[in-house]
């Protein structure tokens, strides 16, 4: 197993509220609570932080075109993504809602700290602005983009406004220092390189915008002010940890899990402001993140938008469509193994996802569980057999692949046991043809432990990609894993249940349905 620290803590983005969930959004959380339940079971001290980014404009304008008050609109999307999140049994630890009373306190506080220290001054900023992102683009990238913006287009607009700075250029050698340094810092390394280019070139930026009709974290002592958006919402990651019950998480080393979208100001303006902070008086506890990892999207089929069997790929109901045709577990397998993890969108194709579901999860994991547990009771009356000197212990390596966010590798492991340890093994040793020779029921009744064992030990590994599978697969067998994890993520079991040997002979074994039922398409 890996030696990576005993305390670990890993964020997604927080998203905007202007409108519902959507899959995107949802693949990120997803990520992280896949990454977040493998480090519990290690027995990481874990904390798993997702939630919603509310001060934006673009809730303000939302909101009126909805005839709503901002906060009511916020409310009913923050509603939404929680209601999300909890259907979809994500394990987040708590659910940032940057309106709340602690994280406007604390941003207050990390405002008037670098207000004071000189980090933040006061100016006066013209310059090219994407009102869609709540971005300015700097000017030769501006020029670069014929002054549309990069993301829907539209033309940027020439803004001049009074806003208080942050120091950033002030930071760019200990940036780069700092990249050097840590060169896992930002992964992958293809994403590293583009930020180290543009951080060169990095000037002071604006943290502060002209009155957004009370909507936003006042910045300190300038009430005309509110903090920008984008900063009170990075702060995120910092105050919902600032506690004395839990600053050792951020002190372990945050992990951030974003897109490629918002990589700018994860890899350059947070550790920079992280930087500065903690130079003040009483924030000398405040280290950088351990690694800002960044995947890219989830696009559509090329040349079609819609799908009949998964409708528009993205949207809200796409969520619901998915878990009612394949089940969440076949969702969180699929979003989790064969999503854009590396530099490389990926197709959300229908055609894909009922495959890998066939591949992985029917024809694998769940056939191998009925044919053991069929053969357990056609032979052995529905009782585990005794192993005889027959025992087929083997080792499982996972070589750190959740600390690099290997997630289909790490997925492998657990169907290449199943291929290898129960499959393969049941073509070579032929229980069912043994079995027609009374005097050898002893011989099937150790290639039948084996199996089951080997199954038990492939669904230790399958968990945080398929739990509910698992845990319905550990009741059928007589384990009593499900209470653990209900009760503290089975908190530390990893090794000890990756241990050969756990299945008691004479336990009842269930036959049950289909874990994964075939799919076949509809004909169209
Ligand atoms: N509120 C900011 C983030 C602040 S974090 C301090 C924001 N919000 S967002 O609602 O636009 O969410 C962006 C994030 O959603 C992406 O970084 C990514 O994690 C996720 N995704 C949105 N669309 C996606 C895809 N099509 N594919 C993959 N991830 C997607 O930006």
């Amino acid at each position: 197993m890996s030696d990576a620290p005993d305390t670990f803590y890993v964020t997604t983005p927080i998203y905007y509220v202007n409108d519902k969930p959507h899959l995107g959004h949802v693949y990120t959380t997803m990520v992280a609570d896949v990454v977040a339940r493998y480090h519990r079971l290690r027995g990481d001290d874990t904390f798993f932080l997702t939630g919603v980014d509310e001060h934006s404009a673009k809730v303000v304008d939302k909101a009126a075109e909805m005839g709503l008050s901002t906060e009511d609109w916020a409310e009913q999307n923050a509603g939404a993504f929680k209601a999300t999140f909890e259907k979809l049994e994500m394990t987040h630890d708590d659910f940032v809602r940057t309106s709340s009373d602690h994280h406007k306190a604390k941003v207050t506080e990390y405002v008037a700290a670098l207000l004071k220290s000189g980090e933040v001054y006061e100016g006066e900023y013209a310059g090219w602005y994407d009102a869609g992102q709540e971005e300015y683009v700097p000017e030769n990238k501006a020029k670069e983009l014929d002054y549309k913006s990069e993301v829907n287009g539209k033309p940027l607009v020439k803004k001049t406004e009074k806003n208080y700075f942050f120091r950033l250029s002030n930071h760019v050698p200990a940036l780069l220092e700092h990249f050097e340094a840590n060169p896992g810092f930002v992964q992958p390394a293809a994403r590293r390189n583009e930020i180290i280019n543009r951080i060169k070139d990095a000037e002071d930026i604006p943290i502060s915008r002209t009155g957004t009709s009370g909507w936003g974290i006042p910045v300190p002592g300038d009430p005309e002010q509110s903090i920008y958006v984008w900063i009170d919402a990075l702060f995120n990651y910092l105050t919902y940890v600032d506690t004395p019950e839990r600053r050792h998480y951020w002190q372990s080393g945050a992990v951030h899990l974003i897109a490629k979208d918002i990589l700018w100001f994860h890899a350059s303006v947070w550790p920079a402001m992280l930087m500065a902070l903690a130079k003040i008086d009483g924030y000398g506890w405040v280290n950088l993140p351990k690694m800002v990892y960044t995947h890219s999207y989830w696009i559509s089929e090329s040349g079609e938008k819609m799908s009949k069997s998964l409708g528009n790929f993205l949207d809200p109901e796409a969520i619901d469509r998915a878990v009612d045709t394949f089940g969440l577990d076949a969702l969180r397998y699929f979003l989790a193994t064969r999503g854009p993890l590396g530099t490389t969108d990926s197709a959300f194709s229908a055609d894909l996802f009922a495959e890998t579901y066939n591949a992985d999860l029917a024809n694998t994991f769940g056939n191998s569980a009925s044919r053991v547990t069929n053969m357990i009771g056609k032979y052995f009356g529905g009782v585990l057999p005794e192993v005889g000197d027959g025992g087929k212990p083997f080792a499982v390596a996972d070589d750190a692949l959740f600390d690099h966010l290997k997630l289909e590798g790490a997925a492998q492991l657990g169907l290449r046991v199943v291929r290898e340890q129960v499959d393969g093994y049941i073509e070579a040793t032929r229980p069912f043809t043994i079995a027609k020779e009374p005097e050898r029921m002893g011989e099937v009744g150790t290639i039948l432990y084996n199996c089951a064992e080997a199954l038990r030990i492939a669904s230790v590994l399958l968990w945080p990609f398929i739990p509910d599978a698992c845990e319905a697969f550990w009741e059928r067998i007589g384990c009593d894993y499900a209470a653990q994890m209900k009760a503290d993520g089975g908190k530390g079991k990893l090794d000890e249940w990756l241990a050969w040997g756990q299945l008691k002979p004479g336990t009842p074994i269930e036959k049950g349905d289909a874990l994964f039922p075939r799919y076949v398409a509809e004909k169209k």
